[in-house]
């Protein structure tokens, strides 16, 4: 099949490759001539763990190609993929569609024969309509199916969670566009994934409503945490006492400083917005969005706790800035609220992170960037883990504390075990463990 791919961003750039992986023909299109430059040239615009070689791969069997002029690319396609971003838009958290409406007027324009328009950025309810609205009063002629396609990609992880995901979901009320989308994803049929159709509205809310549930998991523990250091409980344990009932399910309960990164704080906002707008307000996702924004802070606090209550003139080493580890990815990272709370306390801090710090150096100010973990902790008042790179998990622990000035240590991630802290000599803080 021939597929157009509009939008290189981390869906669209991963889900290209990997249909091309497939065996299916794809063309990636971006405005961003810089963009499209690199990636002719092999090179990889995000950091993903496999993506630099599935894509040159699939370049060099002649299944994958770049390019800024969408027109062949639409003209010969039998699926277009709507895969642009959708970012929050400023002032009401609604997704901003206007790059989406942008494509769908492209994609009127230039489109030839039977074609499938796909929406594969997260779109609230309704967005498939419009794009349909949108192509209709263009090419009232034209032939065309618009079909719902969420990804559940995580970034770190995107390439298997692309080819051996848990379903794939598609919301398609037209049979032809249907059998195009099984054709699509035959290769995972193949495999058994499970493939749920649904009616396309459907679809687009499967998307908010298992980003809700999982961004609403996370603040639970967090939640369950805090009552944990309260009692004297372990939050990891009780995480595994919950977590082995299959209702409840293991993964997503890791007690934290917050959830971060492009996906949730964008679609528990939009979700929250779309709720409300229909006078059907979700309380737990506004609960999750407000309780998720206070800790931040709240772990600012616990870091200056540690430190005895006052960090002026302190100084501070964080490891890890990422929203999470094996991305460069700085969206919404608990680290951009916890280091400027802990300047405005008076701390110095200096960072270092393995693949984050470009970002970072545009996003934080006043922060040292180091060269390594060693470095950064050197003569430093504490240290602070807030992502858990796994380079972090096994740190030589006597050089650390030789390095730090006092051994204090506050582990935002539970990477390492209070009892062989202790053991070490450290003063050692995590998240809801005694
Ligand atoms: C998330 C979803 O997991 C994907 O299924 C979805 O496709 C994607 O959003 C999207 O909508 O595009 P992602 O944002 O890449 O993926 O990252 P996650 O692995 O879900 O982590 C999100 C945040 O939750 C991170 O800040 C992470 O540290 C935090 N988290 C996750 C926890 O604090 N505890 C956990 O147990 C799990």
């Amino acid at each position: 099949m021939r597929v157009t791919m509009i939008g290189t961003g981390y869906v669209g750039l991963v889900s290209g490759a990997c249909f091309a992986d497939f065996g299916h023909t794809v063309t990636c299109v971006d405005k961003d001539e810089g963009k499209i430059a690199r990636l002719q040239k092999g090179e990889i615009p995000i950091f993903e763990p496999g993506l630099g070689a599935l894509v040159r791969d699939n370049v060099e069997q002649g299944r994958l190609s770049f390019t800024t002029d969408p027109s062949a690319a639409i003209r010969d396609a039998d699926a277009v993929f709507i895969a642009v971003g959708t970012p929050s838009r400023r002032g009401d958290g609604h997704a901003d569609l206007t790059y989406v409406y942008n494509a769908a007027e492209e994609i009127a324009s230039l489109m030839n024969g039977y074609t499938v328009v796909v929406t594969k950025s997260t779109v609230p309810v309704g967005t498939g309509d419009e794009v349909e609205a949108i192509i209709k009063k263009k090419r009232p002629d034209a032939e065309f199916a618009v079909v719902s396609n969420p990804e559940f990609l995580r970034e770190g992880a995107a390439i298997s969670d692309f080819k051996r995901p848990d379903r794939v979901v598609v919301g398609a009320d037209d049979e032809r566009a249907r059998e195009v989308m099984r054709d699509l994803y035959r290769p995972l049929f193949l495999n058994e994934t499970p493939i749920i159709f649904t009616e396309r509205r459907t679809s687009e809310l499967i998307k908010y409503a298992a980003n809700g549930f999982l961004a609403m998991k996370i603040t639970f523990i967090n939640e369950i945490a805090d009552l944990c250091e309260a009692v004297g409980a372990n939050v990891q344990e009780v995480a595994r006492g919950i977590g082995l009932d299959n209702r409840i399910g293991k993964k997503f309960l890791n007690a934290g400083p917050g959830y971060g990164g492009s996906c949730f704080p964008k679609d528990t906002l939009a979700l929250m917005k779309t709720a409300r707008d229909h006078k059907a307000p979700i309380e737990l996702i506004e609960t999750t969005v407000r309780v998720n924004t206070a800790r931040k802070q709240k772990m600012a606090q616990k870091i200056i706790d540690a430190l005895g209550g006052n960090v002026s003139g302190k100084t501070i080493a964080v490891l890890g800035l990422t929203f999470k580890p094996n991305t460069d990815d700085m969206r919404d990272a608990p680290a951009l609220d916890i280091v400027p709370a802990l300047q405005d306390e008076g701390a110095k801090v200096r960072a270092f992170d393995p693949e984050g710090m470009e970002e970072a150096k545009h996003m934080l100010k006043d922060v040292a960037f180091a060269s390594g973990p060693y470095d950064c902790v050197q003569d430093a008042d504490a240290v602070v883990f807030i992502t858990e790179w796994d380079q972090f998990r096994a740190l030589d622990l006597d050089r650390m504390k030789k390095a730090l000035k006092t051994p204090v240590v506050i582990d935002l991630r539970n990477i390492y075990r209070p009892t062989e802290m202790a053991a070490k000599g450290f003063r050692y803080v995590s998240v809801g463990r005694p």
